[in-house]
């Protein structure tokens, strides 16, 4: 697979417009859901990664400051033709390394039951039980990094 880069990308970017259609794809349509119907003001307030093949975002990736010490992952997506190589865990710890750097010591995020895996292989913990979140199952899951 050619090399993958994960950079920081500002809202209102082309970088962004490619993230922006890949949390569509893979996030929001197969759940009959749209981002056209959700509030993305905030987003201008998360370091935004995306991990890009030439000019071709495949993987994103939005980290939410919380408190001091937490901060919060979301927005967790590969390319379907990509899913399975890698890129996620890549992404993972491109995110985990910068938030270390910013001086965070924890991660929390919501992970659907059908991801709970991917995370608890990278250290993570389940920390609630079962609740729904935009209409499927997801867990609250932490890792102290
Ligand atoms: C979940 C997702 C982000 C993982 O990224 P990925 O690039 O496919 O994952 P990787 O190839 O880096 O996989 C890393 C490890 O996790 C495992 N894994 C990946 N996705 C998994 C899943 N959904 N369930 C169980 N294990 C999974 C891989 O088999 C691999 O295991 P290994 O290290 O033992 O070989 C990606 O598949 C995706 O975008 N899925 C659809 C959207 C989604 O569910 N996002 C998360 C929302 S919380």
């Amino acid at each position: 697979m050619e090399s993958i880069a994960i950079e920081e990308v500002q809202t209102g970017s082309a970088e962004y417009n490619q993230v922006y259609d890949l949390r569509e794809a893979i996030l929001r349509k197969p759940i009959g859901l749209s981002l056209a119907d959700e509030d993305l003001s905030a987003d201008k307030n998360d370091i935004i990664l995306a991990a890009q093949i030439g000019e071709k975002v495949v993987g994103c990736i939005m980290l939410q400051h919380k408190d001091a010490s937490t901060i919060k992952f979301r927005q967790m997506a590969v390319a379907e033709e990509l899913q399975g190589k890698g890129v996620g865990n890549e992404i993972m710890t491109a995110a985990e390394a910068l938030s270390k750097d910013k001086g965070y010591t924890k991660v929390v995020l919501h992970a659907r039951e059908t991801a709970a895996r991917f995370y608890s292989k990278l250290g993570y913990n389940i920390t609630s039980p079962l609740f729904t979140e935009v209409g499927i199952p997801h867990y609250v899951m932490e890792k102290d990094i």
